[in-house]
């Protein structure tokens, strides 16, 4: 298994530096999403108090800006874990027992998709193919991937990382 980074460090949600940090997307093509992506890069997610921000900023209204972030599911509207783990959900993994993958994290872990462990360490996701369909299943964890993993290997991983996360 790969050597284990610590968990990403979000900022805390500040409105000011989200504002300051979209001013470069402004007349660019395509300027809402790279915004949206910029702010949750930095905090984790986009708080709600940025859809009129945002409005302002890019001279649409909130609701237009509210549906490009709901379109896509990958924008978060609370903080996330300190991790993210995505569990792929696509035909290789499937072929190869994600789902029942899935379900073992998922009673393991005491959560659902989207939601976040009481411990605050892991939220769970889902994703549609890593790339990696040759090493199914597979997760990802923040920015790292994980291939043939097994219940077994996935509980040794999580007990790791959240020992990294203190
Ligand atoms: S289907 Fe899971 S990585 Fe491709």
């Amino acid at each position: 298994m790969q050597q284990l980074a610590g968990p990403i460090k979000y900022q805390e949600w500040n409105l000011d530096t989200a504002q300051m940090s979209v001013q470069e997307f402004r007349d660019r093509t395509g300027g809402v999403m790279l915004a949206l992506h910029k702010l949750q890069q930095i905090f984790g997610y986009v708080d709600d108090s940025a859809m009129p921000m945002l409005g302002k900023v890019f001279n649409l209204s909130r609701a237009e800006i509210h549906g490009v972030k709901s379109f896509y599911h990958d924008f978060k509207s609370s903080k996330p874990g300190k991790y993210t783990l995505k569990v792929c959900q696509a035909e290789a993994c499937q072929a190869m027992g994600s789902q029942k993958l899935t379900e073992d994290i998922k009673a393991f872990l005491k959560v659902d998709f989207h939601e976040t462990t009481d411990s605050g360490d892991f939220t769970l996701e889902p994703v549609y193919c890593l790339g990696n369909c040759a090493s199914s299943p597979n997760i990802m964890i923040d920015n790292e991937t994980y291939g043939r993993v097994s219940i077994e290997g996935f509980k040794t991983l999580a007990d790791a990382l959240s020992k990294e996360a203190v």
